[in-house]
């Protein structure tokens, strides 16, 4: 544990030493998220306005779409009893009045991957030029203001401007239902009657252009236009798609563009690290159009645990709980030969792994330095609820805030075994370092634990950002 807390340490100091102002550019989802902590009385009060029985039919088949206030409640419900963080899509209008009469909310947030990283970027003191396909004033205010530079474009010509001074004030705020929930809960529906294992938060996205990934005026142009300065491109937001659109369009019509942009800039800077980190993707239409049409195109994908499983095997509909870093090292291993892969970050709550070619060009020991910082970073936002600055890392480190996680060291220890039985590495070496010598390198690390949690919603984000950011920082060091 001593080791673990002294190379967290290491890889804070050795990154917060790089003295360096980088580009970065995020795409494609950026809304604002209305968090509901829930509490016990929330949901005995929501449940008076339903018939149990159906509940608890629908919580055993559950619908995987939000279409009725029976169908919300079936999907936190799910959540909660087996402590998960599923994203429905509300297919109906209606659901938001109920939900803003039943449920209501405590406080708005930075929500979509691509607001959320570039909010976790800019406050590290990088530039980060996002996508922002709607920016009413109210989106603009959730921005780090002064590091994010929105392209514009004024007759014809591109311009970077502040969130604040790029205000499209007709455009829709776009609300996703964010329904936060501790572990202990204890809930009764008729028979029913069970406890929360687990921090986690359930999803309700009502929200009509994320879901079709659309592209913020100007976007296209400035983000080409920067292209050859930028570092790294974080690119997120297809869990949202749909298979087929009311207009008869469908998934892969809304890819296409994003795939013509992704290679655009690729074609002007063959260096910039592309990572598209993956969300909770209900249809498997569109889990099949994202392998076979964005993978091509990137270096690297981040996932966690289910949506590892969703990736790997697209057509299954049922997701195991799978926990074992072993298995989620041979899934991801597969995952990285189908598909050529050059990265597979892999991140649970307890321990993240990386699996890495050396053409990604980041050397094993500044992988699982920039694996630390991302980690480090988001115990801290669990901590405190909002994106940290590498100050508010290093004191809550200082004060001893977080605690290594056990379950993740036991994991370790089990995929040095499964690693040393292959012939990949020697068990001891693995465990000391963290790594292996060979390729694909293997990193792991444990995570922090925190133990009073603040935000769940946001936590892969910015283990992913802080990633990023540790690993192009440490790259031109
Ligand atoms: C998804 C949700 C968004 C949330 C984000 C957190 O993109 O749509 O509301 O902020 O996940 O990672």
């Amino acid at each position: 544990m001593k080791i673990w807390l002294k190379a967290y340490d290491r890889a804070i100091r050795a990154i917060s030493q790089v003295n360096k102002t980088l580009l970065f550019m995020t795409g494609f989802n950026v809304n604002i998220d209305a968090v509901k902590h829930v509490k016990k009385d929330d949901i005995e009060r929501a449940l008076r306005y339903v018939s149990p029985v159906e509940i608890i039919k629908k919580i055993s088949e559950p619908p995987m779409k939000v279409n009725s206030i029976e169908d919300f409640l079936a999907g936190l419900l799910f959540c909660l009893k087996e402590g998960l963080g599923e994203e429905w899509i509300i297919t109906n209008a209606e659901v938001i009045k109920k939900l803003e009469g039943i449920l209501g909310w405590d406080e708005v947030r930075m929500g979509g991957q691509g607001g959320n990283m570039s909010n976790v970027l800019a406050t590290l003191g990088q530039i980060v030029i996002p996508n922002v396909p709607s920016l009413p004033r109210q989106q603009a205010y959730l921005f780090y203001d002064r590091n994010v530079v929105i392209p514009v474009l004024i007759d014809g010509k591109v311009r970077f401007k502040a969130p604040s001074e790029a205000v499209r004030p007709s455009d829709p705020p776009l609300i996703h239902w964010i329904s936060e929930f501790r572990k202990g809960l204890t809930v009764r529906l008729g028979d029913l009657e069970f406890e929360v294992p687990r921090d986690n938060r359930f999803i309700a996205t009502f929200d009509d252009v994320n879901t079709r990934l659309q592209l913020a005026p100007g976007f296209w142009e400035g983000s080409i236009l920067r292209a050859r300065r930028a570092v790294a491109a974080a690119v997120s937001g297809y869990h949202l798609l749909m298979d087929k659109y009311p207009d008869g369009t469908t998934c892969n019509d809304a890819l296409k563009k994003i795939v013509a942009l992704i290679k655009s800039w690729k074609r002007i800077n063959p260096e910039l690290a592309v990572h598209a980190e993956m969300g909770f993707t209900t249809n498997r239409n569109v889990r099949k159009a994202i392998i076979s049409m964005i993978f091509p195109h990137v270096d690297s994908i981040g996932v966690n645990e289910t949506e590892l499983y969703m990736f790997h095997s697209p057509i299954q509909d049922k997701i195991p709980n799978l926990y074992s870093a072993t298995d989620l090292y041979s899934k991801a291993r597969e995952l990285m030969k189908k598909h050529g892969l050059k990265r597979v970050f892999v991140h649970t709550r307890e321990y993240s792994i990386s699996l890495l070619r050396g053409s990604y060009g980041i050397c094993p020991e500044k992988e699982l330095m920039a694996l630390l910082f991302g980690a480090a970073l988001a115990a801290t936002l669990a901590a405190t609820g909002k994106p940290p600055t590498i100050k508010d890392v290093e004191k809550a480190m200082r004060q001893r805030a977080f605690k290594i996680s056990e379950e993740g060291l036991e994991e370790q220890k089990k995929l040095a075994s499964f690693l040393d039985s292959e012939g990949e590495t020697r068990f001891r070496s693995f465990i000391k370092k963290g790594f292996t010598d060979e390729e694909p390198y293997v990193i792991f690390i444990p995570s922090l634990l925190v133990k009073n949690v603040r935000a769940t919603v946001g936590l892969g984000d910015t283990l992913c950002a802080g990633t990023l950011a540790g690993e192009q920082l440490l790259r031109r060091n």
